[in-house]
């Protein structure tokens, strides 16, 4: 396996990871990606010019994408990933005409494009258009925005979806830097995943930079009726402006999460961070695009409970973003490195015992996914075989949980100060570059474990790494706090009434474990008398909801019903969306009603949701 591995890995220009990185060096460390169409050791893109028009009417972008290459084999083809696109043009440098073939459409991957391109060519310049359905952008209505008075459009291009809006190399394992400008109706602002201006601009017309070299799933837009407000002189939050002062009280806390990460792991690299508030139906709870976070308003809960999510899309600054999983099979690389270290800036902020209770939440989640997926399923492995498959199907608490309680239990067979020292370095060293599972494991090998073998073993690394389930040295996680929540969960299972559970300090976090350490059925009297005294149905907090929801659905408690239907009209997040059709659809009674309210909910839903969704609800594509 290990040979195999390294067979695939083509070195396209020597990686010197030992010598100082920055935004101008960045040489490229191709490896096999089975998800896209590229061939960077022929021919790379190393800048966009993107120039687009957005058009609400047809629901369409429009214009220039212009790449400039590096033609390292001095061949006469790149290669690149499109989707949906309508490729109306192409020439090469100063106009000059070339030819170009669109391959037939392979499921998942979508069309490659090949442009005959000369040893000299510097620049292509493709002409063309988006279609309206499907792929990383989302067109809403006036009526699907918090305003309700005008339209709202977002993009979301990981994993594989930039190349549905742009026709670029579509991997993970290639950087390139751009320059953008968007047109777009005269009273809306657009933002980018790049330097953003704060203020509308009368003409409609914005221009972005993005002088750091990213890789694709970063590229991101929005365009809407948005508004700006700053916290310090490199942090803020954009959000329609009915939205804002609620986000703008909810967040305040970034500037301490920024100074916490950099004080952890070294300087924030992006220039600014600013976060992005968008509609309820995006599809995620966060998205960490550079220098601008997408975000879901569903974390805005009123107590700032739910503010980890900034925390975690804010260390993919360094986790991801500048250190970024090569292939989609090395994903944990990007998440689980980026729960590990969320959860230490949560500790930085609001101390041990808060991180405890985000950690036991977490082990919580990997059991229930293993118990799901079965503790021999190969993708219960950190790394993943994604070949022939969405890369969407990785994105589970594998990647994201039993990531984090590897490197948990690194730091804590090692010691936190070694094991910081060596995350600074890692983050440091090989800034601006991809990184797959095996680079990881070598880099561990030369600067943590070195000759130490019993080092070495006590590590599990094969365990933890490529084989399924959790390992014999997973760490043993508790929080004190939450076991108060749990014990008043048994009392109230053995008939404490609930007017009788002292509930004082108790935090979001709380109430979750409450509610999970009760079995899902509940009888009609139990559910009667939790939301008499703790008015569940009611909670504007969304995690609570969705917990509670799902104990209503399981235990046919009708008196949520139209909050359950409002919840599922209003919210298009995956995360909770796939658990509450799940719960519905598990009685027959149940899937008729799942089915009548995904037909009047999914027109309203991102593709993310929708692609998921009609799997489980059986609609035919
Ligand atoms: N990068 C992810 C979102 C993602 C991953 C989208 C893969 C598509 C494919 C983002 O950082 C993330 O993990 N978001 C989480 C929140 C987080 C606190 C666990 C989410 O959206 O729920
Ligand atoms: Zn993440």
């Amino acid at each position: 396996m290990k040979k195999y591995l390294a067979l695939l890995l083509v070195m396209v220009v020597g990686c010197n990871q030992s010598a100082k990185k920055n935004s101008e060096n960045t040489e490229n460390i191709t490896v096999n990606d089975e998800h896209s169409f590229a061939k960077p050791n022929e021919a790379v893109v190393k800048h966009l010019d993107l120039n687009l028009k957005v058009d609400f009417e047809k629901k369409q972008l429009a214009g220039k994408a212009t790449l400039t290459i590096e033609n390292i084999a001095k061949g006469n083809n790149l290669h690149l990933d499109t989707r949906d696109l309508n490729i109306i043009a192409i020439t090469l440098d100063e106009n000059s005409i070339t030819t170009f073939e669109m391959k037939p459409a392979v499921a998942i991957l979508g069309q490659e494009l090949i442009v005959a391109i000369k040893p000299e060519t510097q620049k292509v310049n493709i002409e063309y258009t988006t279609s309206a359905e499907g792929g990383a952008v989302q067109w809403l209505s006036p009526a699907q925005t918090a305003g309700g008075k005008q339209p709202f459009l977002f993009t979301h291009s990981e994993a594989i979806l930039a190349r549905t809006w742009i026709p670029l190399q579509d991997s993970p394992g290639i950087r390139f830097t751009y320059d953008a400008t968007i047109q777009c109706p005269p009273n809306l602002m657009a933002v980018m995943s790049a330097e953003n201006d704060t203020l509308l601009h009368s003409d409609g017309v914005y221009h972005f930079h993005m002088p750091q070299p990213i890789p694709s799933y970063l590229m991101a837009l929005a365009v809407g009726d948005l508004k700006f407000h700053s916290y310090d002189n490199r942090s803020g939050v954009f959000a329609e402006p009915v939205t804002l002062p609620k986000a703008a009280n909810e967040l305040v806390d970034i500037p301490r999460m920024i100074a916490a990460a950099e004080e952890l792991y070294g300087p924030y690299a992006w220039g600014r961070y600013d976060v992005l508030i968008l509609p309820p139906s995006f599809p995620f709870g966060g998205m960490e695009n550079p220098r601008l976070t997408f975000a879901t308003p569903t974390i805005l809960a009123g107590d700032r409970s739910l503010v980890a999510l900034i925390a975690h899309e804010l260390a993919h600054s360094w986790s991801g973003n500048l250190v970024t999983n090569a292939t989609w099979n090395d994903f944990w690389l990007n998440e689980g490195f980026t729960v590990y270290f969320e959860t230490r800036i949560m500790e930085k902020l609001f101390g041990k015992d808060y991180a405890d209770m985000l950690t036991v939440l977490g082990k919580g989640d990997l059991d229930g996914t293993i118990a799901d997926l079965g503790d021999k399923n190969p993708d219960t492995h950190l790394y993943l075989n994604l070949k022939g498959r969405d890369p969407d199907e990785g994105v589970s608490d594998i990647a994201y949980e039993k990531g984090r309680f590897f490197l948990t239990s690194i730091e804590q067979t090692v010691g936190r100060d070694k094991w910081d020292l060596f995350l600074k370095k890692y983050f440091t060293e090989n800034a601006f570059h991809s990184m797959t599972t095996e680079m990881f494991l070598a880099y561990l090998d030369k600067e943590l474990i070195k000759s130490d073998t019993a080092l070495k073993n006590n590590l599990h690394i094969q365990e933890w790494v490529y084989s399924p389930g959790l390992p014999a040295n997973f760490p043993i996680v508790t929080s004190a706090e939450l076991d108060k929540a749990k014990a008043a969960a048994n009392d109230f299972m053995k008939g404490t009434s609930p007017a009788k559970i002292n509930t004082q300090g108790w935090t979001t976090h709380h109430w979750l474990q409450f509610l999970r350490a009760m079995p899902n059925e509940l009888t009609t009297e139990q559910m009667k008398s939790l939301d008499a005294q703790f008015q569940f149905t009611e909670s504007g907090n969304s995690e609570i909801l969705c917990d509670w929801l799902r104990h209503c659905i399981s235990s046919n408690y009708s008196a949520a019903d139209l909050t359950l239907d409002q919840f599922l009209m209003n919210v298009g997040r995956r995360k909770f969306l796939r658990p509450l059709y799940g719960d519905l659809i598990k009685t027959p009674s149940g899937k008729e009603k799942a089915k009548a309210i995904y037909a009047r909910a999914r027109p309203g839903y991102h593709s993310i949701a929708t692609t998921t969704l009609d799997e489980m609800l059986g609609v035919p594509q």
